[in-house]
């Protein structure tokens, strides 16, 4: 097992990561004093798969809240339905909330326990490989709203995560090779060495093997927390968290959909890559890197289709890093040092896309 200790906003809480850590999720609970009820919010999909196992050691046994899977369920009709199931079961202050399945059961759920009672106290058990490695660090809870994603939302810390590496075990292929995008992400930003271990060990991350498996997520952890706690004190250093997100991002919107948002992330990060060589401000060696890796782990480094690059390009416009009319862009300098830049062209942004067009 190991464990990784994140400490924002004056609260410090641990990670558990490992094969079998949701054994400690009993002994977990009964560290946090006061907590009489337990109430698990659960996707529907993963308390069929996991349910049963992960609350096995709690006593008394815990209220059981189901969502549908999928992203419609991070809802204000979902929430209502949680802040129903909360009040039925009379979840009062010091009691505990416990998340189960991705990030968007975790967003859901970490905003209901921020808002229950003004903020009652959770604890995450991530299922994907994306909530374990980004989600589950940072405490950004949050719902969709119909005019877009993540409009409603609030800062709420877990008192711990338990990220069990077994009931990743059953996460189809392709939902974990896209969480592997924010791994090479991380890495990338922050921690060169990271990076050439993740080189080093390709085929054993892609095969899940439980070790290796462990000690990715636990240095994915720690990168994350690493960034949100400077964060705190520098604004905006949490920024460089966006590498590969601006046009990761538009090709998801044109894309409508079709790819996994960590594809686009690796997609994204190779037409930063490019855009950054050709200022002359990133060796080429370093994105040939970092473009192999992608592929080694699986991830595309090309578009699925062609798509209009102009599209792409209005997209990345509209996005939230714009500011009076610039793109903002994380492009790196070198492996472990990104750099935010504020004058990207339209036509730098063009020839970038060109690059992930396909062959
Ligand atoms: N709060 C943050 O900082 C943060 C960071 C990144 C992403 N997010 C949010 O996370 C969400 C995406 O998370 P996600 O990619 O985990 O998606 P998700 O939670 O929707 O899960 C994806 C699919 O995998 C299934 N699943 C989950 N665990 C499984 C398992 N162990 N075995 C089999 N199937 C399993 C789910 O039922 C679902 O169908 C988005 O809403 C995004 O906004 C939040
Ligand atoms: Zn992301």
């Amino acid at each position: 097992m190991r464990t990784v200790s994140v400490d924002l906003q004056g609260r410090e809480y641990t990670i558990y990561v490992g094969a079998g850590v949701r054994e400690r999720l009993a002994s977990v609970v009964a560290g946090l004093p006061g907590a009489h009820q337990v109430a698990v919010i659960a996707d529907g999909h993963v308390a069929k798969l996991h349910l049963e196992k992960v609350v096995a050691g709690l006593d008394p046994p815990p209220t059981v809240l189901t969502v549908p899977p999928g992203e419609s369920s991070k809802s204000r009709e979902a929430a209502g339905r949680l802040y129903d199931g909360l009040a039925e079961a009379r979840i009062e202050r010091g009691d505990l909330i416990i998340t189960l399945g991705g990030g968007m059961v975790g967003d859901l759920g970490g905003f209901v326990a921020a808002t229950w009672l003004r903020g009652i106290r959770f604890v995450q058990v991530p299922t994907t490989l994306e909530a374990a490695i980004d989600a589950s660090v940072g405490g950004k809870t949050g719902l969709n709203h119909p005019a877009g994603k993540n409009l409603i939302g609030a800062f709420h810390q877990p008192s711990a995560v338990v990220i069990d590496t077994d009931l990743l075990a059953t996460l189809p292929q392709r939902d974990y090779t896209a969480g592997l995008g924010e791994s090479v992400k991380h890495a990338a930003i922050r921690d060169a060495a990271f990076l050439a271990w993740q080189e080093s060990n390709a085929e054993a991350i892609a095969a899940r093997e439980q070790d290796v498996l462990t000690e990715l997520i636990a240095r994915n952890c720690e990168i994350k927390a690493a960034v949100v706690i400077r964060d705190e004190r520098e604004q905006n250093l949490r920024a460089v968290l966006n590498f590969g997100h601006t046009i990761g991002h538009a090709v998801e919107h044109v894309l409508e959909y079709d790819l996994r948002h960590g594809e686009c992330v690796a997609l994204g990060m190779i037409a930063a890559n490019e855009l950054a060589c050709a200022r002359g401000l990133l060796d080429r060696s370093v994105a040939d890197r970092i473009a192999r890796l992608i592929g080694r782990l699986g991830l595309p480094r090309r578009l699925p289709r062609a798509v209009d690059t102009r599209e792409i390009v209005e997209v990345c416009r509209m996005d939230k890093k714009v500011r009076a009319g610039r793109v903002h862009f994380v492009l790196l300098r070198e492996l472990g040092t990104p750099e935010r830049v504020g004058d990207v062209s339209e036509e730098e942004i063009g020839a970038a896309v060109r690059a992930i067009q396909p062959a």
